[in-house]
């Protein structure tokens, strides 16, 4: 029998308000699709703060190290804001992410049909929209050596390294090209070869690793047409590859091509364990929103749908993934809205818990 172990890291405000509507498409599955799941749950950030003194316990690391998937609903609140840096929430995301080390950060830009209005394009253009941005997060421009402001002769020079070596670029060409397999075949990949030596290595190292995928149909483009092309025409896309600062920019720009925050998903994939499967954190983009936290007023979505990448992307559960999107694309679809979805006059909002279960009545 496969195991599938899930690590569940709900956090602060209304992170545990979201990954409760998780929990019941979890349950949903194991009820009625027969698959099950080894879950535990445990603490991050604030919450681990408050208990532990610390964001991120070393023996929640630990399990985090061993299981087959993290999900994380969202950390911080203003209770926190004074805290000594080393002990700040946020600490405990940083160290999750650096000791599973997470190259390969994946954010969707996917429209549902329902909010195609909500974009600031044309509903022609953004409509069935499903592309993926795969940004290189742990070397570049943000990490590379030397760095900082210098005296030079009668002023001060600002200095950031962009560097990256071939091991690096294959291994997330790699988690590119997987994912490709995966989706539509396609993919392309972004960096500036025309100026900077470090988009020739790269544009060198993806064609490379490209011959090991003869399925996949790649592409190479420069990073600032590539920004052109995604307001231009997106769904020319498939899977987009880039580094840690382009690929910043581009999926930022990417997803909000689609909405709104609350409907944001997320992965971050490091190397393959010894399962085969890769060391994987899904979340969703948005923070704690304390601002409405504990009112029921939050959009469970992007949970959800970080939670369907789990399901495609660590579970190889792909059809079970479409099954979630498409029913949040059937409840959206029906015209529910919770409150950061309202635009539409005389519609009025559903809490948290009415998404979630309008989500379950339609899997049912
Ligand atoms: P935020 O994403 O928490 O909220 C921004 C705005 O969007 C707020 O008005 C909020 O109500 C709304 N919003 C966010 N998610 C929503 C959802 N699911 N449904 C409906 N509305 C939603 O960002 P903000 O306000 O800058 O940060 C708040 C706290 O969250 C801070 O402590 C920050 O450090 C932390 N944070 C944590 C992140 C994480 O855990 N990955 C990411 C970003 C911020
Ligand atoms: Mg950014």
């Amino acid at each position: 029998m496969t195991t599938r172990s899930l690590l569940i890291l709900p956090g602060d405000g209304i992170g545990p308000e979201v990954m409760a509507e998780v929990r019941k498409v979890i349950d949903w599955l194991g009820a009625k699709r027969d698959l099950a799941f080894e879950v535990s749950e445990d603490l991050v950030g604030g919450c681990a703060y408050d208990k532990h003194g610390t964001p991120l316990h070393d023996d929640t690391m630990a399990k985090a190290q061993e299981v087959d998937a993290v999900l994380l609903g969202a950390v911080g609140g203003p209770k926190y804001d004074d805290l000594d840096f080393s002990v700040k929430p946020e600490r405990g995301l940083l160290r999750l992410r650096k000791e599973m080390d997470l190259f390969a950060n994946l954010r969707p830009a996917q429209c549902f049909d329902a909010l195609a209005d909500f974009s600031s394009l044309k509903r022609d253009v953004v409509s069935g929209l499903d592309i993926m941005i795969v940004r290189e997060l742990t070397s570049g421009v943000y990490f590379g050596e030397p760095r900082g402001i210098f005296e030079e002769g009668n002023e001060r020079v600002g200095i950031n390294t962009q560097r990256y070596t071939e091991s690096e670029i294959d291994r997330v060409a790699r988690a590119a090209f997987d994912l490709a397999m995966k989706r539509g075949k396609k993919l392309c990949s972004m960096e500036k070869a025309n100026v900077m030596e470090s988009g020739i290595l790269w544009r060198e190292v993806v064609t490379r690793v490209g011959a090991d995928y003869p399925e996949v149909e790649l592409s190479h483009m420069y990073a600032d047409a590539g920004a052109m092309q995604l307001t231009r025409w997106p769904k020319q896309f498939d899977v987009i590859v880039t580094d840690n600062l382009f690929g910043d920019l581009l999926s930022d720009l990417a997803a909000m091509l689609t909405g709104s925050l609350g409907m944001l998903p997320s992965a971050s994939l490091g190397a393959p364990m010894e399962n085969g499967r890769p060391k994987a954190l899904y979340e969703p983009v948005h923070g704690s929103a304390p601002d409405i936290a504990g009112q029921g007023k939050a959009n469970p979505i992007a949970c959800i749908l970080s939670f369907a990448m789990a399901l495609r992307y660590s579970f190889d559960l792909g059809e079970e993934a479409a099954r979630v999107e498409g029913a949040v694309e059937a409840v959206l679809a029906k015209g529910l809205r919770t409150a950061d979805l309202l635009g539409e006059e005389g519609v009025s909002p559903v809490s948290t818990a009415e998404m979630g279960d309008a989500v379950i009545a339609e899997l049912d």
